[in-house]
């Protein structure tokens, strides 16, 4: 990065390096819009970002990996999205200048090796690696850092996420799990058997109108909880609600699959959290299965090569549970496989997929790693 950041930009100065990691998250799925428990796992896959002041006022924007640049004014309060890849980075840049941080002008190169649409956050990887490379070394709160990241992904790119996937950009921890209360924003770091081995599966499947289906999610919810209300007026989001309240309520089809998802799946978390203390694997991988069944069931998220994914692992030997990871509609499956039966885990996972759909998955083992931050210079 340093080479092509030098021949890019005609510099012999050394850049400076940001890091920001995506994610796999290990259950607790759209309940963070929801206001409730997340348990993800920062990975060792990372967005890098190469950045050094420009001599000519301006913000010089460079993708390695797409091999395309853009520049920009350092004026970024009227920007308008560009409606490509550069609106996750000066997204973010247009918050911190709205929250008062000055922004330079600066020659800014990028490398990632998150997949891209795989459901492991490259999005995320993205804006806050960026957030980094603005600031340059300059204090600012982290807890804003990826609220901001969030806001500029749904206001300046479009996407009604929630904060899971820059809070654990942000606030990863090797070796540990971090479960996040959404509400409060707090979380703790939590360690998980050793015993284990976590292995995403990538189906390879890429949805278009993944997007516009994730809005609707967020949609039904709110309209869950307006239902609801009327019954519990205290019911403020559906981290709120208890299962019998969809009923007194009276709410049926659709929205009442949809509550119960995120309801059940809230408890999930709780239970998968109280299995993972004592080192309970095969409760993990049940409630693991139970994530995924209500995902395909009531949150109808999955998708036929996904629960392909799932189905198949469950035969293999080894295997304590699987699910999918992330927004849905394709991407990635998680998988709790025993440590010493994860290379077999692997070939025959592939050698089903292949088969089936005629594409080779790409297997990752899921090692806890740091959240963003600089990396060491070299010269
Ligand atoms: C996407 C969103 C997150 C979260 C997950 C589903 O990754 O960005 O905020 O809602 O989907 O759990």
């Amino acid at each position: 990065m340093i080479e092509q950041f030098r021949s890019l930009y005609g510099e012999d100065r050394q850049p400076r390096f940001y890091r920001a990691p995506g994610r796999v998250n290990l259950i607790g799925e759209h309940t963070d819009y929801n206001l409730g428990f997340v348990l993800p796992i920062a990975l060792d896959m990372a967005c890098y970002v190469a950045c050094a002041p420009s001599s000519d006022g301006r913000i010089h924007v460079h993708s390695l990996d797409r091999r395309e640049g853009f520049d920009f004014d350092v004026d970024l309060r009227n920007a308008i999205p560009r409606k490509n890849w550069t609106d996750y980075v000066i997204g973010v840049a247009q918050g911190l200048a709205r929250r008062g941080v000055e922004i330079r002008p600066m020659n800014l190169a990028l490398h990632s090796d998150v997949p891209e649409g795989s459901g492991l956050s490259s999005s995320a990887a993205l804006e806050v690696s960026s957030a980094f490379a603005f600031l340059d070394g300059r204090d600012f709160d982290k807890l804003e850092i990826a609220k901001l990241c969030q806001q500029a992904e749904i206001e300046f790119v479009g996407m009604p996420c929630g904060i899971m996937d820059q809070y654990i950009s942000v606030f990863g921890r090797k070796n540990r799990a971090i479960e996040i209360d959404c509400r409060s924003l707090q979380h703790r770091a939590v360690p998980l058997p050793e015993n284990v081995a976590i292995l995403a599966v990538n189906s390879m499947v890429k949805h278009e109108l993944a997007s516009s289906a994730y809005a609707d999610r967020v949609n039904e919810c709110r309209a869950a909880v307006d239902q609801i209300r009327r019954v519990h007026p205290q019911v403020a989001s559906l981290r709120d609600a208890k299962v019998e309240y969809l009923d007194e309520a009276g709410l049926t089809g659709t929205l009442k699959k949809r509550a119960r998802h995120i309801i059940t799946e809230n408890e999930r978390v709780e239970q998968f959290l109280v299995a993972s203390e004592r080192g309970d694997l095969a409760e993990m991988g049940k409630l693991f299965v139970g994530s995924h069944r209500s995902m395909q069931f009531d949150y109808e998220i999955t998708c036929e090569e996904i629960d392909f994914l799932v189905d198949a692992a469950l035969s293999i030997d080894g295997v304590f549970g699987a699910r999918m990871t992330g927004g849905g509609f394709g991407g990635c499956t998680v998988n709790l496989v025993e440590p010493e039966k994860a290379p077999a885990f692997e070939r025959a996972i592939k050698q089903a997929y292949q088969a089936r759909w005629g594409v080779d998955p790409p297997v990752f083992r899921c090692l806890p790693s740091e959240g963003a931050g600089q990396l060491p210079g070299r010269e």
